[in-house]
């Protein structure tokens, strides 16, 4: 990591005392309620893996990331089911990286990128394939620059991503502000073995073991 405080700042398990902090900084990186309380807790459970970067008892970023089965992931799309349930059905469990986000004004210092990384090595472990959502607004800067860094590259991308959702629940984009978001989302993945799938449709035993413990 670049930054000179390096050595101070730690990645670990998202937790639930690092929930509020973790909705400040969705909140005003990509707009107040983007994700509630309640949304960000879904991803304390077995079947996600969050990690957040932190120096002492603060929260400088976090991902999010979501492991299943492909009809579990296709529920996490917003658009293109259809697609993605074609292109990733030989790649169970699958991985979705969903949110990423540092402490506004912490950006630039390589937090982002480690978070990456480390999701990267064990989600290596877990998942067949890995799937980053990424908005366009940042696809072209640092979040494409870290993803491909890491083996992953851009296969498609779906326009006015984030449209409905924005109505349903009135966040603000920050780039359309009011709502229908207009934003694209650039989808990356990165094929770890593309063996043919077990015949059962499930997720290896291990996937049920909580990742990070
Ligand atoms: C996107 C984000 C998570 C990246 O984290 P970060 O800590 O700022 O990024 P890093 O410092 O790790 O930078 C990673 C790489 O991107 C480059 N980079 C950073 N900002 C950049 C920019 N605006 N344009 C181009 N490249 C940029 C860095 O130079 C670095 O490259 P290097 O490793 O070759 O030196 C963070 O900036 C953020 O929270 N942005 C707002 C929310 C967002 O857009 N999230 C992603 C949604 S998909």
């Amino acid at each position: 990591m670049k930054m000179s405080t390096k050595s101070k700042v730690q990645i670990s398990k998202f937790r639930e005392e690092h929930l509020f902090q973790a909705k400040d900084i969705l909140d005003s990186q990509f707009g107040y309620d983007y994700l509630t309380i309640c949304d960000i807790k879904k991803y304390l459970d077995i079947n996600s893996l969050g990690l957040v970067a932190i120096d002492g008892d603060t929260v400088l970023g976090l991902t999010l990331i979501k492991l299943g089965t492909l009809r579990e992931i296709k529920n996490h799309f917003l658009k293109g089911k259809n697609w993605f349930k074609s292109r990733f059905i030989d790649l169970e469990p699958i991985a979705l990286r969903k949110h990423l986000a540092v402490l506004p004004g912490m950006e630039g210092k390589g937090i982002g990128k480690e978070l990456v990384v480390n999701g990267m090595k064990i989600l290596e472990k877990h998942a067949r394939s890995i799937i980053s959502i990424v908005w366009e607004e940042s696809a072209g800067k640092s979040v494409g620059k870290i993803l491909r860094s890491c083996g992953s590259m851009p296969i498609h991308t779906l326009e006015n991503y984030w449209s409905m959702e924005s109505i349903e629940k009135q966040y603000l984009c920050p780039n359309c502000k009011k709502p229908p978001c207009r934003c694209s989302a650039t989808i990356y993945a990165k094929i770890i073995d593309k063996k043919p799938k077990r015949k059962e449709n499930t997720i290896p035993p291990h996937h049920n073991d909580s990742i990070l413990q």
